[in-house]
């Protein structure tokens, strides 16, 4: 099939995330720092990604490690300087590497100044900064919060017998973006940054910025997949996206991605349709519920892994970009735990093979493709069991609510270990001497016992490994438009085993093939396989006697 493709750097780069806290520490806090990331722009260099998004860094008390910002304008102390920050984005973008930052505006910590304002009477100049509940009202209609000790977006304030709202943890009040002063504030921060050259945001839980602030009450036992008019996508989301491209965006070259809950496939477009002016991309979460239970997002349930269902989301998401729009891909990320022990194998048998399986899927999809720092080397779960090892608010509040309640918090912990966020927070693990060569000092999160085996140093020397597997596939990407633009086809779409498709762009066309399972399994297609052309595989014979290799991937290369 023939169709136009409309070229753009941000369709055709690879991104790379950084988790500042966790990737190098050089003063010997225990916490990684901007100069940690200075030492190692030549390794993200070497990489072959080109574009950087960082994790918050701006100036914060920690809650929610920095996604609970204080002074969006500051860096965080324990980070560094702003000048440090000027240095890194100057070595960046030396090297052709493009930043973008994490932009925290659905809330602010409570140690915001706007806050502190804001809940010091009911006639603050910042009242209407945050969303208020008068207590002669009566109780607020309930409100489930995400990280709150009692599960209550409601906090009661005594200094104004009010209550103020907080979808996260009480530390992270919500503000309120129907305040024209709040979106003029937000657009003022978000030019301070990209005057100061970087590329542009990824949007911390956007899709929260509008809801019902009347509040209704909720109908009860309402499953949370139906709660979204509540907390999010709400009636002015359009309009506030359309404003921020209007006032910020359009005048700069910038990449901007949406974090993006409750979206679907029919209401994708409106959000990154060229022609509405709002986002370039998003990324939803559609595909990442493996290993997760649904009645309760908290629990692992390991037996909600069904493949063909899998592949059919990510057909239906390429079909819905396949002429506007752009979509991401991702397997990874800080909220999440590792994408080998998820969606691969982190026994020492199918570690290795399943991390290339998972960046051959990655890097050869029709989307931009993001890779969670760690994961280029394979770096899998610690899947703790012991409360003490944990820092993530999320786990320790919901533990400490169970507990309290009398409930079953050590069976909890036993089954959210699998899938807790601190699993893919544990510091980079660059060598094997003390502490993974990431700090001098016992680090903030501790680092994986496997790091005397599994480390950069030791990948960088193995031309077999799965570092520099990443970096070929990377380079492959690069040099093929057709990785990149091609149209996307499921190939025998109903193998339980193997995910299988076509990417096609004018004559060329690959054909990749990619066994989710540890035992080996047939294709059945009517495509001509010629196995002199293969473009990368990470076995040397992938396919014996009709039969795919446990987590084998190959690229095929079937026309030219
Ligand atoms: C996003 C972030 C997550 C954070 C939450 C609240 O989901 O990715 O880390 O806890 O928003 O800001
Ligand atoms: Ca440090």
């Amino acid at each position: 099939m023939q169709f136009e493709i409309n070229r753009k750097w941000w369709k055709e780069k690879v991104v790379y995330q950084l988790y500042p806290r966790s990737f190098k520490d050089t003063n010997g806090d225990g916490i990684g720092d901007i100069n940690g990331i200075i030492q190692q722009l030549d390794y993200i260099k070497n990489l072959g990604v080109d574009v950087v998004w960082i994790n918050p860094i701006f100036e914060s008390p920690n809650e929610d490690m920095g996604y609970d910002i204080a002074d969006y304008k500051a860096i965080m102390k324990e980070f560094g300087t702003m000048a440090d920050f000027e240095f890194m984005l100057k070595g960046l973008h030396d090297r052709g590497i493009k930043l973008i930052m994490d932009l925290v505006v659905n809330h602010t910590s409570d140690e915001h100044p706007w806050f502190k304002e804001s809940r010091k009477s009911r006639d603050n100049p910042y009242r209407n900064y945050y969303h208020w509940w008068d207590a002669e009202k009566g109780t607020p209609p309930y409100r489930w919060s995400i990280f709150d000790k009692e599960n209550n977006a409601w906090k009661y304030d005594a200094t104004t017998n009010s209550y103020y709202f907080h979808i996260f943890s009480e530390k992270q009040p919500d503000l309120n973006w129907e305040n024209p002063e709040v979106r003029n504030a937000i657009y003022d921060i978000m030019k301070f940054w990209l005057d100061k050259g970087i590329d542009g945001f990824r949007l911390d839980v956007i899709a929260c910025i509008s809801k019902d602030i009347n509040f209704p009450e909720m109908p009860k036992d309402m499953h949370v997949s139906k709660w979204f008019p509540y907390y999010a996508q709400g009636p002015y989301l359009h309009d506030y996206l359309q404003e921020m491209n209007r006032e910020v965006f359009s005048k700069y070259d910038c990449m901007n991605v949406g974090e993006m809950s409750f979206v679907t496939t029919d209401d994708a477009l409106l959000f990154v349709d060229e022609d509405r002016n709002e986002l370039q991309t998003f990324y939803h979460f559609d595909h990442t519920g493996v290993g997760i239970s649904q009645e309760n997002f908290m629990y692992a349930d390991a037996s909600n892994w069904d493949l063909v269902a899998w592949k059919k989301i990510f057909y239906n998401w390429d079909k819905v970009f396949a002429e506007k729009g752009w979509g991401t891909m991702y397997l990874g990320n800080h909220d999440m735990s590792r994408m080998v022990s998820r969606y691969g194998n982190d026994s020492e048998t199918f570690r290795e093979v399943s991390a290339k399986m998972l960046h051959t899927f990655i890097l050869s999809m029709r989307a931009t493709p993001y890779i969670y720092n760690g994961d280029e080397i394979g770096m899998v779960n610690t899947n703790h069991t012991d409360i003490e090892a944990y820092k993530d608010v999320y786990t320790i509040n919901y533990y400490n609510q169970l507990k309290q309640k009398g409930e079953d918090h050590k069976g909890f912990l036993l089954s959210h270990a699998k899938i807790s966020r601190d699993n893919g927070r544990t510091p980079m693990q660059w060598d094997d001497t003390n502490q993974s060569g990431f700090s001098n000092t016992t680090p903030w999160l501790a680092v994986h016992k496997n790091y005397t085996s599994l480390n950069v140093a030791a990948q960088e020397k193995d031309p077999g490994s799965v570092l520099n597997y990443f970096k070929h596939m990377v380079q492959l990407r690069k040099e093929h438009l057709t990785l990149v633009y091609g149209a996307f086809e499921l190939v025998d779409e109903s193998n339980e085993q193997l995910f299988a498709y076509t990417r096609t762009l004018e004559n060329e066309q690959f054909l990749i093939v990619l066994n989710f399972s540890d035992t080996p399994a047939q294709l059945n297609t009517t495509i001509q396989i010629n196995k002199e052309n293969i473009l990368i595989s990470n076995y040397e014979q992938p396919c014996k006697n009709n039969n795919y290799e446990p987590y084998a991937a190959v690229i095929y290369k079937t026309r030219k």
